[in-house]
């Protein structure tokens, strides 16, 4: 209903950058079904002062008709293509992953041809911490109409609903840098799941409980990742704004290790996005953003399914901070081509929980020191020996095959456990082309910050010692609930390292930044 829809050409050029595919559903109803830079159609409008112009992109970008895939859809049809309505629309292509022909894994060994995060000149070191703003609190939810309806069946209020027409492009450096950070996400996960597929055999997919149709899923959601970046790379503005795809290093050698490395990073690609949505400026970037964060969460969760974890043990999916999002993606990139584009968040130093639960043993309490693989803050639990393994044991409540639920007897966590941890120190050359350095603004670490579900909280950082440049401490793991009957640290979640222990909440999480010591890193409290 927001959208005009020219829909005999099947796309709508809009006054701004980017078009929108409308699609003629068979039941009527109107669709967005993708968004894709136009340059040419944007150079009417674009001609108005200081207004932006995409650039075309390098390989052929428009919609085009596939023949073949038509005959398809008449032959189980049965009647002729004229007479199904979309069957003969353009159809905009997938932006190509192709471009720098990546085919190599592995870690960068070269020189980096510039350092550090995007910056010019910070206008202060710390946002303060300020009192809500009075309009926030006049609103009374008393199940009246405080105000006059703009029309009859739409109560008043709302961001963009007064009918200018939607843009569905970055508005600030603010969004440019989310929203890229999102792009270098959906590309590394494209990567991986065809890597996934590609590495292990089909002995190897079956014994860990997976079917050829669970094999399919992730060639399907590799799909779904090419349109995620295509999708992104246009809110970014095209191919002026948006990034290429990267050469990357994985620290997994078996299937249960690649699910749960895969489990760790669509989580927080998943809440590095619940993060910076509700505060993105344009209003349409966020609402695609959420069609496709959506789909990255059901992901989240059928790895988690593929690694034999209980699918979803909260009630509610956390936010995190964008600069905490890079410090765990950073890692795995090894190197960019040199037009790809640069990041201004920053590189916190690493984290590391030395016992973390191992969630390929039947009795995860008996988790040792170090029982992960390769390496970085998603590292994968790893394999332990078959009598102790709960892959493929067809035991219930001892089981982590490949499956829609397993309930696990003995929780990987419990409160009170103590958490062993080991952090760097700053100055460290990470991420692509080793071109980025953590950096922190922080004191001394005094306290370990658990970010789960809709809050957050504190335990002491406690026993701290220095060895071999490296710093080790400890902490107990907290007893908090969300609400009652929802114990809040459970499943895939975050903790981090801070100077001093302020509260927050899901929407000024960020600032914690400037006090956050080391980390985060990815707790696998259930
Ligand atoms: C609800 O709140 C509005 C705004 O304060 C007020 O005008 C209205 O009378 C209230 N209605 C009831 C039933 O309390
Ligand atoms: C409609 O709302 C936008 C903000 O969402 C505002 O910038 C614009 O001025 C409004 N237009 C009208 C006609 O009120
Ligand atoms: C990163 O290294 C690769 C391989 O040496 C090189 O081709 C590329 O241009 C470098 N990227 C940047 C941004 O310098
Ligand atoms: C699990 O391991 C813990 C620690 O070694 C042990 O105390 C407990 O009895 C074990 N539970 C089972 C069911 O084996
Ligand atoms: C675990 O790794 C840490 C850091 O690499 C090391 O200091 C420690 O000795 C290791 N512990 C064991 C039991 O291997
Ligand atoms: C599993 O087998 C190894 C020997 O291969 C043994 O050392 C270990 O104690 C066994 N674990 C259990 C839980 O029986
Ligand atoms: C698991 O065990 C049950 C009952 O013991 C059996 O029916 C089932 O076939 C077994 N499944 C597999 C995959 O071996
Ligand atoms: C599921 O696991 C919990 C422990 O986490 C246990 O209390 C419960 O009995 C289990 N339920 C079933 C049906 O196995
Ligand atoms: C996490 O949730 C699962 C499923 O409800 C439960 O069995 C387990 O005890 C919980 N773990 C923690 C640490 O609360
Ligand atoms: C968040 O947790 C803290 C303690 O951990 C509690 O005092 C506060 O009320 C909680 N806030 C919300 C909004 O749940
Ligand atoms: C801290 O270390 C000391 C000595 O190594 C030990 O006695 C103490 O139990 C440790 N504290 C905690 C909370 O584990
Ligand atoms: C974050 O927001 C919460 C309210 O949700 C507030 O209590 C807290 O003081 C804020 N934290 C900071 C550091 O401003």
């Amino acid at each position: 209903m927001f959208f005009r829809a020219g829909l005999a050409a099947g796309l709508v050029s809009t006054a701004s950058a980017a078009a929108i595919t409308i699609t003629q559903l068979s039941d009527g109803q109107i669709q967005a079904a993708a968004v894709t830079a136009t340059p040419g159609s944007a150079s009417a409008s674009a001609s108005a002062a200081g207004q932006y112009s995409p650039l075309p992109y390098s390989y052929p970008q428009s919609p085009s008709v596939n023949s073949a895939a038509v005959s398809s859809v008449v032959s189980v049809a049965g009647i002729p293509a004229s007479e199904i309505p979309g069957a003969t629309n353009a159809i905009p292509p997938v932006i190509s992953s192709q471009v720098t022909g990546v085919t190599s894994h592995g870690p960068f060994s070269g020189t980096p041809t510039t350092t550090g995060a995007v910056s010019n000149s910070p206008l202060a070191t710390a946002i303060p911490m300020l009192p809500p703003n009075p309009t926030a609190l006049v609103y009374n939810p008393n199940g009246t109409l405080n105000d006059p309806q703009p029309i009859p069946y739409q109560p008043a209020g709302g961001l963009g609903t007064n009918g200018t027409e939607p843009v569905y492009r970055v508005q600030s450096d603010f969004d440019y840098e989310s929203v890229l950070l999102g792009l270098y996400q959906e590309w590394i996960e494209l990567d991986l799941f065809h890597y996934i597929l590609a590495t292990f055999s089909e002995e190897e997919f079956t014994a860990a409980g997976l079917t050829p149709s669970d094999r399919f899923l992730i060639e399907f959601m590799a799909d779904q990742e090419s349109g995620h970046a295509t999708l992104l790379s246009n809110l970014l503005g095209g191919p002026g704004g948006a990034t290429p795809q990267c050469t990357y290093n994985y620290p997994f050698t078996t299937v249960h290790e690649a699910f749960d490395f895969t489990q760790k990073l669509t989580r927080f690609g998943e809440s590095g996005v619940w993060g910076f949505q509700s505060h993105l400026d344009s209003r349409e970037v966020a609402q695609l953003l959420d069609q496709s964060i959506a789909t990255e969460a059901r992901q989240q969760m059928i790895f988690r399914q593929f690694s034999g974890l209980f699918p979803m043990p909260v009630w509610f999916e956390t936010g995190i901070p964008q600069s905490w999002a890079w410090t765990l993606l950073a890692p795995y990139i090894s190197s960019c081509p040199a037009d790809s584009k640069r990041l201004a968040w920053q590189n916190f130093p690493a984290l590391n929980v030395l016992n973390q639960p191992n969630s390929a043993r039947r009795n995860a309490t008996q988790t040792g020191f170090n029982e992960t693989t390769g390496f970085g803050p998603a590292a994968p639990s790893s394999d332990v020996p078959v009598n102790e393994s709960c892959v493929a044991n067809n035991v219930t409540g001892f089981d982590c095959s490949a499956s829609i639920s397993q309930n696990r007897s003995i929780p990987l966590s419990f409160p009170g456990r103590e958490v062993f941890l080991s952090w760097e120190n700053p100055g460290k050359a990470v991420g692509p082309n080793n071109s980025y350095v953590t950096d922190t603004k922080a004191g001394a670490p005094a306290w370990v910050l658990w970010v789960s579900q809709l809050n957050i909280t504190y335990s002491p950082l406690t026993n701290i010692s220095v060895q071999g440049g490296l710093n080790y401490g400890q902490t107990i793991q907290p007893d908090v609930s969300t609400y009652e009957g929802d114990p809040a640290i459970n499943g895939t979640m975050f903790i981090a390292l801070t100077d001093v222990n302020l509260p927050y909440t899901a929407f000024n999480l960020s600032n914690v930044n400037p006090h956050v010591a080391a980390g985060p890193f990815l707790y696998q409290a259930g």
